[in-house]
């Protein structure tokens, strides 16, 4: 049983309230923001019954106002990189403002993290939705957008639905940084990860897919079995991990399948994730320097977590080899994450 409760968080000026929804069953407590629909707080157990807070984020509503860094939110209109913020969809050319070197990245200057949702309560959980505007950031279509999170034991489902009056490209994800030792620790080098993947996507120097899918057998990302961050840190070019693994191939129908495992043999906490998106970025916080003071004074560092960002792959809209990312009037955009904490 998944006791669900609510109260006012802080309240941006001329803009409203943000409001905290505390979701809690006998094994986790989920803390979510209107804010960004940011995920704020992730408590849970380790082997020894042990209680940490094992997510990223800020203290207080002006830590995230002024975050750069997307901890813990929601990311869209399109999720991840558009090559030069620029694409055609039926016949008419789109350019989005520039913020990742030549590209585009996260949705733009005033993504969805940076928005106030609606939040509504449901069983186990709260939705929370927002309208963007035909024209938001450059995008085409009014575009309704609902994100759930619900809770039951273990597992944190979130569930992204939207609908569109024009056609447009759409990904959306949640960007929640992990660090299984607990929030704060100084790195995920002792982490084991696994990735159900057997194909990446290469990218060129500001981080757009090459177009090609490589299989992963013989080279660093195969992630297939587990091993530890650390050490693999050490074979994949630098800064780190920042790639989109392939979970399915274009035009797959839709189903959810395991993506990611992460243990951290110490404590003993295990993340589970699974999608019925076709891809998840695997990103080891290579552009955390230490410069953000997040919960409890922590200097957050490279690589001091992980994100598993489920996604459409990487600039889909350009990539026509790439699993559709359009969505049009009529159609209704789904997709299903879970995250499930457990130990060993
Ligand atoms: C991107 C990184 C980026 C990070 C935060 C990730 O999804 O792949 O390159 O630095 O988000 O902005």
């Amino acid at each position: 049983m998944t006791q669900v409760s609510h109260r006012q968080w802080g309240e941006v000026s001329g803009r409203g309230a943000v409001d905290l929804w505390v979701l809690q069953s006998p094994q986790v407590r989920v803390e979510v923001l209107t804010l960004g629909a940011i995920i704020r707080s992730v408590y849970s157990r380790d082997k020894d019954g042990q209680i940490e807070d094992i997510v990223l984020g800020y203290d207080d509503l002006e830590g995230y106002l002024s975050d750069k860094r997307y901890l813990g939110a929601v990311v869209g209109r399109v999720a991840n990189r558009i090559a030069r913020g620029h694409f055609v969809v039926e016949g008419k050319e789109y350019q989005l403002d520039i913020n990742n070197g030549p590209n585009a990245l996260h949705g733009g200057l005033w993504g969805f993290n940076k928005a106030i949702w609606l939040a509504t309560a449901v069983e186990g959980g709260v939705q929370l939705s927002l309208t963007s505007p035909d024209g938001d950031q450059g995008y085409p279509g009014e575009v309704q957008v609902s994100v759930s999170y619900t809770l039951q034991e273990e597992t944190l489902t979130a569930e992204y639905q939207a609908r569109s009056t024009k056609t447009t490209p759409i990904n959306l994800t949640n960007h929640s940084y992990f660090n299984l030792a607990g929030q704060g620790s100084a790195d995920i080098y002792d982490h084991e990860v696994s990735i159900s993947a057997e194909s990446y996507l290469p990218v060129d120097d500001t981080s757009i897919p090459k177009g090609e899918t490589k299989g992963v057998e013989g080279t660093p990302f195969d992630l297939r079995k587990p091993v530890l961050i650390g050490r693999q840190l050490q074979e994949v070019p630098s800064p780190g991990f920042d790639h989109n693994f392939c979970l399915s191939s274009p035009g797959a129908a839709w189903t959810e399948r395991h993506a990611a495992r992460v243990c951290h043999p110490a404590s003993g906490r295990v993340l589970e994730v699974s999608t019925s998106q076709p891809g998840v970025q695997f990103y080891t916080a290579n552009f955390l320097d230490g410069s953000m003071t997040g919960k409890g004074g922590a200097r957050y560092q490279k690589h001091s977590s992980f994100c598993l960002e489920t996604q459409n792959w990487p600039d889909a809209v350009n990539q026509a080899s790439f699993p559709d990312c359009l969505l049009r009037p009529g159609e209704d955009y789904r997709h299903i994450t879970r995250f499930t904490f457990t130990t060993v």
